[in-house]
Protein backbone atom coordinates (compact mmCIF):
# COMPACT_ATOMS: atom_id res chain seq x y z
CA UNK A 1 0.00 0.00 0.00
CA UNK A 2 0.79 3.34 -1.01
CA UNK A 3 1.09 6.31 1.20
CA UNK A 4 -2.17 7.43 1.47
CA UNK A 5 -2.45 10.63 -1.49
CA UNK A 6 -4.29 13.00 1.12
CA UNK A 7 -1.43 12.97 3.57
CA UNK A 8 0.93 13.97 1.34
CA UNK A 9 0.83 18.30 1.83
CA UNK A 10 -0.32 20.51 -0.97
CA UNK A 11 0.30 24.36 -1.70
CA UNK A 12 -2.05 25.56 -4.60
CA UNK A 13 -1.04 28.25 -6.15
CA UNK A 14 -4.45 29.83 -8.44
CA UNK A 15 -4.66 33.02 -10.12
CA UNK A 16 -5.09 34.51 -13.73
CA UNK A 17 -2.31 34.43 -16.85
CA UNK A 18 0.46 36.56 -16.09
CA UNK A 19 0.27 36.47 -12.40
CA UNK A 20 3.70 35.33 -12.20
CA UNK A 21 2.70 31.75 -11.12
CA UNK A 22 4.51 29.84 -13.48
CA UNK A 23 8.12 31.16 -12.03
CA UNK A 24 6.73 31.22 -8.41
CA UNK A 25 5.73 27.91 -8.20
CA UNK A 26 9.27 26.76 -10.18
CA UNK A 27 10.97 28.54 -7.29
CA UNK A 28 8.54 27.57 -4.63
CA UNK A 29 8.45 23.98 -5.38
CA UNK A 30 12.74 23.68 -5.67
CA UNK A 31 13.13 25.70 -2.55
CA UNK A 32 10.96 22.78 -0.70
CA UNK A 33 12.25 20.03 -2.67
CA UNK A 34 8.39 19.57 -3.73
CA UNK A 35 6.66 17.70 -7.12
CA UNK A 36 5.44 20.34 -9.26
CA UNK A 37 1.76 20.32 -11.20
CA UNK A 38 1.29 22.39 -14.27
CA UNK A 39 -2.09 21.75 -14.38
CA UNK A 40 -2.31 24.75 -17.89
CA UNK A 41 -0.17 22.53 -19.41
CA UNK A 42 -2.94 19.53 -19.36
CA UNK A 43 -5.43 22.22 -20.71
CA UNK A 44 -2.89 23.39 -23.30
CA UNK A 45 -1.79 19.94 -24.38
CA UNK A 46 -5.49 18.80 -24.92
CA UNK A 47 -6.08 21.67 -27.15
CA UNK A 48 -2.85 21.70 -28.83
CA UNK A 49 -3.33 17.72 -29.47
CA UNK A 50 -6.69 17.52 -30.25
CA UNK A 51 -6.15 20.36 -33.06
CA UNK A 52 -3.22 18.76 -34.09
CA UNK A 53 -5.44 15.80 -35.05
CA UNK A 54 -7.69 18.00 -36.83
CA UNK A 55 -10.61 17.97 -34.50
CA UNK A 56 -12.85 20.98 -34.23
CA UNK A 57 -12.90 23.03 -30.78
CA UNK A 58 -16.15 23.30 -31.19
CA UNK A 59 -16.88 19.66 -31.38
CA UNK A 60 -17.27 19.40 -27.28
CA UNK A 61 -17.83 15.43 -27.42
CA UNK A 62 -15.07 14.51 -29.63
CA UNK A 63 -12.39 16.77 -27.64
CA UNK A 64 -13.89 15.43 -24.21
CA UNK A 65 -13.01 11.93 -25.76
CA UNK A 66 -9.65 12.95 -26.57
CA UNK A 67 -9.07 14.64 -23.21
CA UNK A 68 -10.21 11.10 -21.52
CA UNK A 69 -7.13 9.27 -23.88
CA UNK A 70 -4.77 11.94 -23.57
CA UNK A 71 -1.58 10.26 -24.17
CA UNK A 72 0.89 12.61 -22.53
CA UNK A 73 4.21 11.88 -20.46
CA UNK A 74 5.90 14.26 -17.85
CA UNK A 75 9.72 13.45 -18.30
CA UNK A 76 12.38 14.63 -15.88
CA UNK A 77 15.69 15.07 -18.08
CA UNK A 78 19.18 15.61 -17.20
CA UNK A 79 20.95 18.64 -18.52
CA UNK A 80 24.52 19.17 -19.89
CA UNK A 81 26.65 20.49 -17.10
CA UNK A 82 26.89 24.13 -17.15
CA UNK A 83 22.94 24.29 -18.18
CA UNK A 84 20.71 26.94 -16.23
CA UNK A 85 18.77 24.21 -14.47
CA UNK A 86 20.32 20.34 -13.63
CA UNK A 87 17.41 19.23 -14.70
CA UNK A 88 14.42 20.37 -17.26
CA UNK A 89 10.73 18.65 -17.79
CA UNK A 90 10.38 17.23 -20.85
CA UNK A 91 6.41 16.83 -22.00
CA UNK A 92 6.08 14.15 -24.61
CA UNK A 93 2.20 13.79 -26.21
CA UNK A 94 1.61 10.77 -27.91
CA UNK A 95 5.21 10.09 -27.42
CA UNK A 96 6.60 13.07 -29.06
CA UNK A 97 8.23 15.47 -27.36
CA UNK A 98 6.11 18.78 -27.78
CA UNK A 99 8.18 22.61 -27.07
CA UNK A 100 7.62 25.68 -27.45
CA UNK A 101 4.49 25.56 -29.36
CA UNK A 102 2.91 24.67 -26.33
CA UNK A 103 3.30 28.17 -24.70
CA UNK A 104 2.10 30.20 -27.76
CA UNK A 105 -0.77 32.88 -26.89
CA UNK A 106 -2.90 30.89 -29.94
CA UNK A 107 -2.20 27.27 -27.49
CA UNK A 108 -3.51 29.53 -24.57
CA UNK A 109 -6.61 31.04 -26.28
CA UNK A 110 -7.36 27.56 -27.86
CA UNK A 111 -6.76 25.96 -24.15
CA UNK A 112 -9.17 28.18 -21.99
CA UNK A 113 -12.01 27.21 -24.79
CA UNK A 114 -11.32 23.25 -23.80
CA UNK A 115 -11.09 24.07 -20.07
CA UNK A 116 -14.75 25.67 -20.07
CA UNK A 117 -16.04 22.29 -21.10
CA UNK A 118 -17.47 20.12 -18.51
CA UNK A 119 -15.98 16.79 -19.26
CA UNK A 120 -12.99 17.96 -19.86
CA UNK A 121 -12.30 19.24 -16.65
CA UNK A 122 -13.62 16.19 -15.19
CA UNK A 123 -11.41 14.03 -17.67
CA UNK A 124 -8.61 15.61 -16.52
CA UNK A 125 -9.39 15.59 -12.86
CA UNK A 126 -7.85 12.60 -11.50
CA UNK A 127 -4.82 13.04 -13.60
CA UNK A 128 -4.25 16.06 -11.85
CA UNK A 129 -5.24 14.09 -8.24
CA UNK A 130 -2.64 11.66 -9.04
CA UNK A 131 0.32 14.13 -8.92
CA UNK A 132 0.21 14.71 -5.18
CA UNK A 133 3.17 12.37 -4.08
CA UNK A 134 5.44 12.34 -1.01
CA UNK A 135 7.18 14.74 0.00
CA UNK A 136 4.13 17.51 -1.20
CA UNK A 137 3.54 19.19 -4.37
CA UNK A 138 3.29 22.77 -5.42
CA UNK A 139 0.17 22.74 -8.00
CA UNK A 140 -0.31 26.01 -10.39
CA UNK A 141 -3.63 26.60 -11.78
CA UNK A 142 -7.21 28.25 -11.73
CA UNK A 143 -8.88 25.99 -9.21
CA UNK A 144 -6.30 23.85 -7.63
CA UNK A 145 -7.42 25.31 -4.06
CA UNK A 146 -11.29 25.02 -5.31
CA UNK A 147 -11.84 21.80 -6.81
CA UNK A 148 -8.82 19.56 -7.36
CA UNK A 149 -7.41 19.86 -3.54
CA UNK A 150 -9.85 21.49 -1.62
CA UNK A 151 -8.13 19.78 0.93
CA UNK A 152 -4.35 21.24 0.55
CA UNK A 153 -2.80 22.80 3.65
CA UNK A 154 -2.10 26.07 1.69
CA UNK A 155 -3.43 28.05 -0.65
CA UNK A 156 -2.20 31.14 -2.38
CA UNK A 157 -4.19 33.40 -5.12
CA UNK A 158 -1.89 35.53 -7.16
CA UNK A 159 -3.27 38.59 -8.71
CA UNK A 160 -2.04 41.28 -10.73
CA UNK A 161 -3.84 44.26 -12.82
CA UNK A 162 -4.49 43.10 -16.55
CA UNK A 163 -2.35 46.05 -17.49
CA UNK A 164 0.60 44.69 -15.57
CA UNK A 165 0.00 41.11 -16.54
CA UNK A 166 0.15 42.49 -20.46
CA UNK A 167 3.48 44.44 -20.07
CA UNK A 168 4.83 41.63 -18.71
CA UNK A 169 4.23 38.76 -21.11
CA UNK A 170 5.16 42.15 -23.47
CA UNK A 171 8.60 42.16 -22.08
CA UNK A 172 8.62 38.05 -21.96
CA UNK A 173 8.16 37.73 -25.91
CA UNK A 174 10.34 40.74 -26.99
CA UNK A 175 13.19 39.04 -24.41
CA UNK A 176 12.98 35.93 -26.92
CA UNK A 177 13.24 37.99 -29.65
CA UNK A 178 9.25 37.30 -31.11
CA UNK A 179 7.17 40.53 -32.18
CA UNK A 180 4.35 41.75 -30.20
CA UNK A 181 1.61 44.16 -29.63
CA UNK A 182 0.92 45.22 -26.24
CA UNK A 183 -2.93 46.24 -27.06
CA UNK A 184 -3.25 42.58 -28.36
CA UNK A 185 -2.00 41.21 -25.31
CA UNK A 186 -4.20 43.24 -22.89
CA UNK A 187 -7.08 42.40 -25.55
CA UNK A 188 -6.27 38.47 -25.50
CA UNK A 189 -5.54 39.14 -21.21
CA UNK A 190 -8.98 40.27 -20.93
CA UNK A 191 -10.81 38.02 -22.98
CA UNK A 192 -9.30 34.81 -21.64
CA UNK A 193 -9.71 36.33 -18.01
CA UNK A 194 -13.66 36.65 -18.79
CA UNK A 195 -13.84 33.05 -20.29
CA UNK A 196 -12.05 32.01 -17.05
CA UNK A 197 -13.82 33.77 -14.70
CA UNK A 198 -17.58 33.54 -16.16
CA UNK A 199 -17.36 29.52 -16.68
CA UNK A 200 -19.99 27.26 -15.14
CA UNK A 201 -17.37 25.36 -14.42
CA UNK A 202 -14.65 25.49 -11.77
CA UNK A 203 -14.76 29.29 -12.63
CA UNK A 204 -11.33 30.96 -11.64
CA UNK A 205 -11.98 32.88 -8.05
CA UNK A 206 -9.98 32.53 -4.80
CA UNK A 207 -10.76 30.01 -2.43
CA UNK A 208 -12.79 31.20 0.41
CA UNK A 209 -9.56 30.18 2.87
CA UNK A 210 -7.04 31.66 0.27
CA UNK A 211 -4.36 33.84 1.55
CA UNK A 212 -4.28 36.30 -1.41
CA UNK A 213 -1.01 38.46 -2.89
CA UNK A 214 -1.35 41.42 -4.93
CA UNK A 215 2.01 40.87 -7.14
CA UNK A 216 1.52 43.67 -9.77
CA UNK A 217 4.26 46.09 -7.20
CA UNK A 218 6.13 43.10 -6.00
CA UNK A 219 9.15 41.56 -7.20
CA UNK A 220 9.39 37.56 -7.95
CA UNK A 221 12.19 37.29 -5.62
CA UNK A 222 9.51 39.09 -3.25
CA UNK A 223 6.70 37.32 -3.88
CA UNK A 224 8.61 33.93 -3.11
CA UNK A 225 9.80 34.93 -0.22
CA UNK A 226 6.07 35.79 0.89
CA UNK A 227 4.57 32.30 -0.15
CA UNK A 228 7.48 30.27 1.88
CA UNK A 229 7.07 32.67 4.52
CA UNK A 230 3.18 31.50 4.68
CA UNK A 231 4.19 27.59 4.19
CA UNK A 232 6.90 28.19 7.37
CA UNK A 233 3.88 28.77 9.29
CA UNK A 234 1.89 25.57 8.79
CA UNK A 235 3.93 22.92 7.18
O1 LIG B 1 -1.89 28.63 -16.97
P1 LIG B 1 -1.99 28.55 -18.46
O2 LIG B 1 -1.93 29.86 -19.16
O3 LIG B 1 -1.02 27.56 -19.04
O4 LIG B 1 -3.44 27.94 -18.73
C1 LIG B 1 -4.01 27.91 -20.00
C2 LIG B 1 -5.53 27.92 -19.87
O5 LIG B 1 -5.95 26.69 -19.28
C3 LIG B 1 -6.09 29.02 -18.96
O6 LIG B 1 -6.38 30.21 -19.64
C4 LIG B 1 -7.36 28.39 -18.42
O7 LIG B 1 -8.43 28.60 -19.30
C5 LIG B 1 -7.07 26.92 -18.44
N1 LIG B 1 -6.81 26.38 -17.11
C6 LIG B 1 -7.89 26.05 -16.32
N2 LIG B 1 -7.71 25.48 -15.10
C7 LIG B 1 -6.48 25.26 -14.65
C8 LIG B 1 -5.34 25.62 -15.42
C9 LIG B 1 -5.55 26.20 -16.65
O8 LIG B 1 -9.03 26.27 -16.71
N3 LIG B 1 -6.33 24.67 -13.47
Amino acid sequence: MQNSPDSVPVLTVDGPSGSGKGTIVQRVAQKLGWHMLDSGALYRLVAFGALKNGLSLQDEAAIADYAVHLDVEFRLQDMPAGAPNPQELQIMLEGKPVGPELRTEETGNAASIVAAMPEVREALLQRQRDFRQPPGLVADGRDMGTTVFPDAQVKVFLTASAEERARRRYKQLIDKGISANLAALLRDINERDERDSQRSVSPLKPAADAVIIDTSDLSIDQVVEQVLAICKDRF
